[in-house]
């Protein structure tokens, strides 16, 4: 839940030095926002008690970790004055509003009273939270503004400096992404992109991949895998997955490996690494480039080594649903190799190489300023969101083998540490996925398949000449599979309630 603070909340726990409620108000579950319109009030107030530099580094302390939310200007130049109330009150209804807070810690709840929002005393929020826990009545997939208390305030602090800046392509944002980005991926260069798809399709030009080329790749997997390949002008060679980690079956990929053979593309689906030692080996002894689609695992690990780090390539998506995510399309293209990583420099931006001279045909292939700036912002808490949700993977693995539906669900295995859980998927036994996939979205539990048709079987591949039953094991997974949500911000409660629903459906 997201509160705002009252000023007067704010006041009493700096001079009474009680920080109780604002400590329970840095949790993630019950986060408090400060209304940046009313800092000026605050700091005044204080000062009438304390030395000037004392109340300014006393409200500094306690508002660590505590969001500020700003009203625009045409808010506040929207928001007309009441003969009875106070103006920043009416400005804290209208901030509620906005922001779609659950309500306002006051220590007047009364002067709320006729506003329609919700408005209780600091020290009813213990049991405002109980009442919320207990009282779960849907789970969304994603609920992505439950992290904006986290990162709201460096967000806005990165974005400000973006647009009065004026420097919205490239620049110092998009390289300073690049630089940390390639520190977590442990590899030297980044190269920022427009999205994952770009990526993958850049990586497949900076190695020189085109017509009369083979790429090898899962069948079971987004789209763009495999459009990507073809954009290139190459081919797609599908293979089939290994059944309990749903990543490309190594020795079927042995088995295609053909004279034509450029390129092999391993996808850490789901967030899980494909088995890289094997692969690697069968790379070096071919002359196999390998274009990691690491899309849905940035931070997951083989060995001990990150994503991004196992290939020539490593191919990022910042979709705003995947474990790093922007506020748009974004993307990110990691290498070890400083010739790749200049190549994929000037192919970003048309091959051009000075300004106006062309080497060769690129794309506008740079991902913004702003979704940089962004990403910046989010990047710190990459970790924390990854530990929450393997924390929530192992949750609903006890909360699963409780209930006894192990026998009609299969869970997912860790086999190569560390899943980064980009999704939890089940496998449901007894072609019941549909029904139960059904079932739970009537009691509002949101679930999804990914994917429902592989590449194989779809329209525009046609002339590849597959046909349904080529690649059993991705097509049983497409129709066994179903996506739970797993995302940093689900709670214990909302997972106890998804696993009761499953029960009551299957037994
Ligand atoms: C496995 C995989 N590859 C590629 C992509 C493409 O990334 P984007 O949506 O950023 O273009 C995605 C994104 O969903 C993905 O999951």
């Amino acid at each position: 839940m997201q509160f705002l603070l009252h000023h007067n909340v704010i006041i009493q726990a700096i001079t009474s030095n009680d920080h109780t409620t604002l400590e329970q108000c840095r949790d993630k579950n019950s986060a408090g926002w400060v209304l940046s319109n009313s800092l000026a009030a605050i700091h005044s107030e204080l000062s009438q008690s304390l030395k000037m530099d004392k109340a300014h580094s006393a409200l500094k302390k306690a508002l660590q970790g505590i969001a500020v939310a700003s009203l625009p200007g045409i808010d506040i130049l929207e928001t007309p004055p009441s003969a009875t109330m106070d103006y920043l009150d009416s400005l804290a209804i209208r901030a509620v509003e906005t922001f779609k807070f659950d309500g306002i810690i006051t220590l007047k709840p009364e002067a709320f009273a006729e506003s329609g929002i919700r408005a209780f005393q600091p020290d009813a929020l213990p049991q405002v939270l109980k009442e919320s826990r207990t009282k779960v009545d849907r789970v969304p997939l994603l609920n992505i503004p439950a992290t904006y208390p986290q990162i709201w305030n460096a967000v806005e602090q990165e974005m400000s400096e973006v647009v009065r800046s004026g420097y919205f392509i490239l620049g110092p944002k998009v390289a300073e992404l690049e630089k940390q980005v390639a520190a977590y991926c442990q590899v030297p260069y980044a190269v920022g992109v427009s999205s994952g798809t770009d990526a993958l399709l850049l990586a497949l030009m900076a190695a020189d991949i085109g017509p009369g080329d083979e790429v090898i790749t899962s069948t079971y997997t987004f789209f763009a895998t495999a459009g990507s390949i073809v954009r290139s002008g190459a081919k797609p060679v599908f293979v089939d997955i290994d059944p309990v980690t749903f990543n490309m079956d190594i020795e079927k990929t042995k088995a295609a490996i053909t004279s034509k053979t450029k390129a092999i593309m391993p996808v850490h689906l789901y967030g899980q690494c494909v088995d890289m030692t094997p692969l690697q080996d069968m790379a070096k002894k071919h002359k196999l480039v390998v274009i990691e689609d690491a899309c849905q695992a940035i931070g997951s690990e083989f060995k001990g080594q990150r994503a991004g780090g196992l290939g020539d390539f490593g191919c990022f998506s910042f979709f705003p649903t995947k474990n790093l995510g922007g506020f748009g399309d974004a993307g990110m293209v990691t290498t070890r190799s400083k010739e790749l990583y200049e190549k994929m420099k000037v192919l970003r931006v048309h091959g051009m190489e000075p300004k106006y001279y062309h080497k060769m045909v690129g794309g506008n292939f740079r991902i913004d300023a702003l979704q940089s700036a962004i990403l910046l912002a989010k990047l710190p808490h990459l970790e924390g969101w990854v530990d929450d949700r393997r924390n929530n993977a192992q949750n609903y693995n006890k909360l699963f083998q409780k209930s006894g539906l192990t026998d009609q669900l299969t869970l997912p295995k860790e086999v190569f540490p560390r899943h980064v859980y980009n999704q939890y998927i089940i496998r449901v036994a007894g072609e019941k996925r549909d029904a139960l996939r059904e079932y739970l979205n009537s009691q509002k539990v949101a679930c999804e398949i990914y994917y429902p048709v592989p590449l194989h079987i779809q329209d525009c591949f046609k002339d590849l000449g597959h046909k349904k039953g080529d690649f059993p094991e991705a097509e049983k997974a497409a129709a066994e599979t179903l996506a739970l949500p797993v995302a940093n911000e689900v709670t214990a409660e909302q997972q106890e309630y998804l696993v009761e629903k499953a029960k009551s459906f299957l037994s």
